[in-house]
């Protein structure tokens, strides 16, 4: 294991002011995406939406990194150029979704454990060669009535640490994702309580299977109350509850922590980063790597047509910067307008 190529790639995703763009939907949910303007998922259409996302003019100022689906590492731009090396270029990091997602966990009614660790060794070689500098695995957890057991948090815990040394051994920084999804009715207490058992047993199997914690980034959802419940957490209360989870859950060795969206709207994603960062006493970095949040805009202006290339991309870039300047606690609601 390279420890100092693994370090420093590491640093290089969570460096100050920049954050990582996930741009590895998987075939099945690009679609949906697309479905939701009316666009044909074509390879073509998905390898023209991405190339639209990865030329954006100065995106590079605020994204650190980018997480491809892997159909997507095999691409190139309409110039021909593979979409790796371009953002290589761009000084952004390209990564890879390695996951197979998440299947029905046996005899676990309603939990899922995430797949793909055989012959991952195999591929993450020939993500190495293709250009792959880092990797993503996401575990899903689901609340609910009696959810989740201690027996799926454990077992995605021990999946996500088999892929985490496997990546490490390959010279890839894993991205450790253990998502505690937010679209159920539960309290944000009942969220706050999920994450630290979550967050325990991952670092816990982190530790017993030999990752180096320097060299690995955390994405992990925010202490939020579920989409369904009737009373919403307001952004002090968010983040304080997620900040305080962490604190108690993530060693200080690790360089940064991630935060998926998980489906909170681009405006609260933002905020909620901010009030964090605004805080200033995190002894991780702490930034974004954002799916829907940072694509949402972008996808909507594009609706399938080249034409709308440059707005789409404008649109993009905005999204970026307003979670770039987030990331050191700069954001301002004002700023939303300017758009
Ligand atoms: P969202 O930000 O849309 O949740 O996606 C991030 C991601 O990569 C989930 O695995």
């Amino acid at each position: 294991m390279d420890e100092r190529t693994l370090v420093d790639t590491a640093k290089k995703m969570v460096a100050p002011g920049r954050g990582i763009l996930a741009a590895d939907e998987s075939t099945g949910t690009i679609k949906k995406r697309f479905d939701s303007i009316s666009v044909e998922s074509t390879e073509e259409n998905r390898r023209a939406y991405r190339d639209l996302l990865f030329t954006t003019p100065g995106a590079e100022e605020y994204i650190s990194g980018a997480i491809l689906f892997e159909e997507t590492l095999y691409q190139n731009t309409s110039d021909g150029t593979p979409f790796a090396k371009l953002l290589a270029d761009r000084d952004i990091v390209p990564g890879i979704k390695v996951d197979k997602g998440a299947k029905p966990l046996a005899g676990a009614e309603g939990e899922t454990v995430t797949e793909g660790l055989d012959g991952l060794r195999e591929r993450l070689a020939e993500y190495h060669e293709a250009g792959a500098r880092f990797a993503k695995w996401r575990a899903v957890i689901t609340i609910g009535e009696g959810l989740p057991t201690n027996y799926a948090i454990a077992t995605n815990a021990h999946a996500l640490a088999r892929y985490a040394a496997l990546c490490q051994e390959a010279g890839i920084v894993p991205i450790v994702e253990p998502e505690v999804l937010m679209d159920a009715d539960n309290t944000i207490e009942v969220c706050e309580a999920v994450t630290r058992d979550v967050l325990n047993a991952t670092f816990a199997e982190l530790a017993k299977q030999r990752v180096l914690l320097e060299g690995m980034v955390l994405k992990p959802n925010m202490v939020i109350s579920g989409k369904q419940c009737a009373v919403q957490a307001d952004v002090e209360t968010v983040a304080n509850a997620t900040l305080r989870t962490l604190k108690r859950c993530v060693p200080s060795a690790v360089p940064g922590i991630a935060f998926l969206s998980g489906g909170q709207s681009d405006e609260l994603a933002t905020k909620h980063l901010d009030a964090m960062n605004k805080q200033g006493s995190a002894p991780w970095s702490l930034t974004f790597s954002y799916g829907r949040a940072l694509q949402a805009a972008a996808l909507k202006a594009w609706g399938g047509n080249s034409a709308n290339t440059e707005v789409a991309q404008k649109a993009f870039f905005h999204r970026a910067k307003l979670n770039g300047l987030a990331a050191t606690g700069r954001y301002s609601e004002a700023m939303e307008e300017a758009a």
